[in-house]
């Protein structure tokens, strides 16, 4: 007879699963909500390294709460997603008020904190029985019970919540939560699943019915719409480049970025409008794509040495590009950073 699936898959996860990682050891509620926020559309090995710089400068809830919102963003930079960070930030001092929740439900009322994460986060915490469905647990669930309808209804996902209700085992609840989500990460795979050496392949009806590939239907993506934009680099002929800070919400809410213009035609506008006066023509200095859960930027980079003396906007800074590179001050966007990484400390040409 086949053994129960919490039973089999925890006894892979003895021999197979990740015991090692950093938010295991200590396995504090502090360390594991930080996790759990960082690991949302992340996959783990992203993870590690901001995670320990993060514990490094912020290693309890009282020291993130008061942190400037920028210096938590600057630990962010390149992680992408950062509503995440900012969310951390107010939920830090949401728990100062009203302290570290131990419930699901308290953990669910704090920002960015879902109905899954607060479980992962209750059961790895407290060891205690909480059942999870994030994106990896909703696939193995899937296919284990050939789940064929399309997986954004309602339906489904109520479905799917039933499932890994049924699933859950009350013995070892940290461990089968991490259980289930290294099976999906590592085993149970998107592209190619390693059915051969899965521990629950032997009742998964999609491997009988030999749709292990096909499960859970993919939804049809439509293409996505392209912005074009040009990207502003202001040199003041001393090594330093100004930053806009974005607005607080949209697209990198809050992080430093070089000034956008909407189209080619406006950048003289907004370099006015920024206040500025040219000294030289503007260079082409390349393009930056970078794709978005919503659309693609397609943005051309102009470059342009200015006057310093004239007085920027108050939404922006002059930046030593080295600083910039080596240690940023304030949250980047990946891509801008990847871009002042390229430049370093290349002055642009006099024309
Ligand atoms: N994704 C979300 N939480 C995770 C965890 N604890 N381990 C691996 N992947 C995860």
């Amino acid at each position: 007879m086949t053994a129960p699936f919490a039973e089999r898959l925890l006894a892979w996860f003895d021999d197979h699963g990740r015991h090692d990682l950093p938010w295991q050891h200590p396995r504090t509620p502090y360390r594991v909500w930080v996790s759990e926020i960082m690991l949302q559309q992340t996959q783990v090995a992203t993870v590690i390294p901001y995670f320990e710089r993060f514990m490094a400068r912020f290693p309890d809830v009282e020291s993130l709460a008061a942190a400037e919102p920028d210096a938590v963003l600057a630990l962010w930079s390149g992680l992408g997603y950062y509503a995440r960070a900012r969310n951390l930030h107010a939920a830090a001092r949401q728990m100062i008020e009203s302290g570290v929740p131990e419930t699901i439900e308290g953990w669910a009322e704090l920002s960015g904190v879902g109905p899954s994460t607060a479980a992962a986060i209750v059961s790895q915490a407290f060891d205690r029985r909480a059942v999870i469905l994030d994106g990896n647990v909703k696939r193995v669930l899937a296919r284990h019970a050939a789940v064929d309808a399309p997986m954004e209804t309602a339906a489904t996902q109520r479905e799917l919540w039933s499932l890994a209700e049924a699933y859950t085992p009350a013995c070892r609840p940290a461990d089968y939560t991490q259980a289930i989500m290294d099976l999906g990460a590592t085993i149970c795979r998107r592209g190619t699943p390693r059915c051969d050496v899965c521990p629950v392949s032997e009742d998964c009806q999609a491997r009988r019915q030999g749709r292990e590939q096909e499960l859970p239907a993919r939804r049809r993506r439509k293409p996505k719409p392209v912005r074009e934009r040009v990207l502003l680099w202001l040199e003041d002929g001393e090594g330093q480049v100004f930053l806009e800070k974005r607005p607080p919400s949209g697209i990198w809410g809050g992080l430093a970025c070089l000034p956008v213009s909407e189209t080619p035609e406006a950048v003289d506008r907004r370099l006015a409008e920024l206040g500025f006066k040219p000294v030289d023509d503007w260079q082409a200095l390349g393009q930056l794509r970078h794709v978005f859960s919503h659309f693609e930027l397609a943005a051309e980079v102009w470059g342009m040495r200015v006057a310093p003396a004239a007085v920027a906007d108050r939404h922006g800074e002059w930046h030593a590009v080295d600083q910039l590179v080596h240690e940023p001050p304030v949250g980047l966007p990946a891509p801008i950073q990847r871009l002042i990484r390229e430049r370093g400390g290349a002055a642009l040409g006099q024309s």
